[in-house]
């Protein structure tokens, strides 16, 4: 009999520790760490091992003749564009997310079109009774489907049961975590069942060619084992992401073998399941808050499609020692280099004031890209003068205030164009990238302090009135006089 071996392995990141310790040392988690039995890793016993000898298998060259990989759309075009075009057969897909953002809405609702059009789907809940399955299909109207569906979470038996009979194309299993295999001892949840259920499900999905997606939620608690674990294990990762009060979901590709990794599908969840966006910008413009200071529209990029979306800044003084800096939808990183920026290039002096971001529509935003636009928000807020309401904002901002050129200006400005934007504001080096025929017109700056300069010259500084108005009511702030149009906080720069 082998003998058990012990480890203490952190449930977030799987590494292995000898003794217990109250923080993974790798990942920075505290209290993930839970005894496990990890001898399973390796089911054949040592002496079979050692006498075994290798099989031969011939090599192949990389000219040798190679096909594109089959795909199977599901016909839902927000879940094809992120996959890169459909289901790659064989493939092991995870979509990762917070409990409740809508997982099992959407492979239910994937599954249901792909039985509808004829090919075999199984669905595997692990975490739902059937009828809950059942109750959810019927409200997203889809019960007619006919969707193969079980509730089971043993791996063995799983497998067993598909490959009988004809491979089905597809197959979800909702969730990873809850999945176990009798290959190793370690209780259902731990990082060792999860990586070892998953290598079977893998196992399975390369051999019979059926594509398998793996749910796995992500909890900050470290009790359930971080669906990490498997990410270097699978195809493709998706992330399925949103701001759970907000209805706008995004599924976004992580890693991708077989496609793009910077493409994303938008959602809209409604009372009957996920509807897809094909206009994402038009939705995170909707709620606009039209002529308040703060906010500016950012002309970004989602893979290959132009995406616009406001940034909303809200700058106050503090009455904390150290102000405080919160972010939503954005790198913090980021926001505190713009801001060091502004403070050490521009001559704005941030640093009594809390400065509050926020990204609209549940939108998270990656590309540095978005400084010009989010240095617009904040002057803006700080400068209570609110930015013109028919202008996008995009360009990168280095370390030494200057506004660097991105990638694929005429595609944004072209979505600007169609949004109905008559001005962008935008690297100098971008200025010859075909902008004119978009139909915007064009302000091309070259360092950050000749935004701040313009976007000072707008405003009403925002303590000067308190004073002058203390016993007026807020309307009369919005028109600035000549006389205060140069706010105290900003020093005059001559650039
Ligand atoms: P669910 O897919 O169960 O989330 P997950 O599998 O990621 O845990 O979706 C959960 C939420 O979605 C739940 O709070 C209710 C909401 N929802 C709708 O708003 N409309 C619908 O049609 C459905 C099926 C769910
Ligand atoms: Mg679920």
């Amino acid at each position: 009999m082998a003998k058990a071996t012990l480890s203490f392995v952190c449930q977030n990141c799987g590494a292995a520790y000898n003794r217990w310790q109250g923080k993974c040392e790798s990942c920075g988690e505290w209290n993930t760490l839970v005894e496990e039995d990890v001898s399973g890793a390796s089911s054949v016993p040592a002496s079979i091992r050692s006498k075994r000898k290798g099989r031969l298998f011939a090599l192949e060259s990389l000219a040798g003749e190679s096909r594109d990989a089959p795909r199977l759309p599901t016909g839902m075009a927000e879940l094809d564009r992120v996959t890169g075009g459909g289901f790659v057969p064989g493939s092991v897909l995870l979509v990762g997310g917070d409990p409740g953002i809508g997982k099992s809405t959407l492979l239910t609702q994937a599954t249901s079109v792909l039985a509808s059009a004829g090919h075999r789907t199984v669905y595997i809940s692990g975490e739902e009774a059937i009828a809950q399955v059942r109750l959810r299909a019927a409200r997203l109207g889809l019960a007619k489907a006919p969707v193969q569906l079980a509730a089971e979470t043993s791996v063995e038996d799983i497998i067993a049961t598909l490959s009988d009979g004809e491979t089905p194309r597809l197959i979800v299993i909702d969730s990873i975590q809850t999945m176990w295999t009798d290959t190793v001892e370690s209780a259902p949840g731990t990082v060792t069942q999860v990586r070892a259920s998953a290598q079977a499900l893998i196992r399975f999905a390369k051999k019979s060619g059926a594509t398998v997606i793996l749910v796995g939620h992500v909890t900050k608690d470290g009790q359930i084992a971080g669906p990490r674990v498997v990410e270097h294990m699978v195809d493709a990762v998706l992330s399925f992401e949103g701001e759970g009060s907000q209805q706008f979901r995004i599924l976004r590709s992580v890693k991708n073998r077989f496609g793009p990794t910077d493409e994303i599908g938008v959602f809209e969840m409604t009372g009957l399941g996920l509807r897809e966006v094909t206009n994402p910008s038009e939705l995170f413009l909707s709620e606009r808050d039209l002529g308040s200071p703060g906010t500016a529209v950012f002309a970004g990029m989602e893979g290959t499609r132009p995406v616009l979306v406001e940034l909303q800044a809200l700058v106050a003084p503090t009455s904390l020692g150290t102000p405080r800096r919160a972010v939503v939808g954005w790198d913090s990183s980021r926001l505190s280099m713009v801001l060091a920026v502004l403070e050490a290039h521009c001559g704005v002096k941030l640093s009594g004031y809390d400065v509050y971001f926020n990204v609209a529509g549940g939108l998270r935003i990656q590309e540095p890209a978005a400084d010009l636009a989010a240095a617009a928000a904040l002057v803006s807020s700080l400068a209570n003068a609110p930015l013109p309401t028919d202008a996008v904002y995009f360009g990168e901002v280095s370390l030494s205030g200057a506004v660097r050129p991105v990638a694929q200006a005429s595609m944004r400005l072209k979505e600007a164009a169609k949004l109905g934007f008559g001005r962008a504001v935008l690297p100098e080096a971008a200025r010859g990238d075909s902008g004119g025929d978009a139909g915007l017109s064009l302000n091309p700056i070259g360092g950050l302090s000749s935004l701040v300069a313009d976007i000072a010259a707008r405003g009403t500084p925002r303590a000067a009135t308190r004073d002058r108005g203390a016993d007026e009511n807020g309307g009369t702030h919005a028109t600035a006089s000549g006389k205060n149009a140069a706010p105290p906080r900003f020093r005059r720069q001559e650039s």
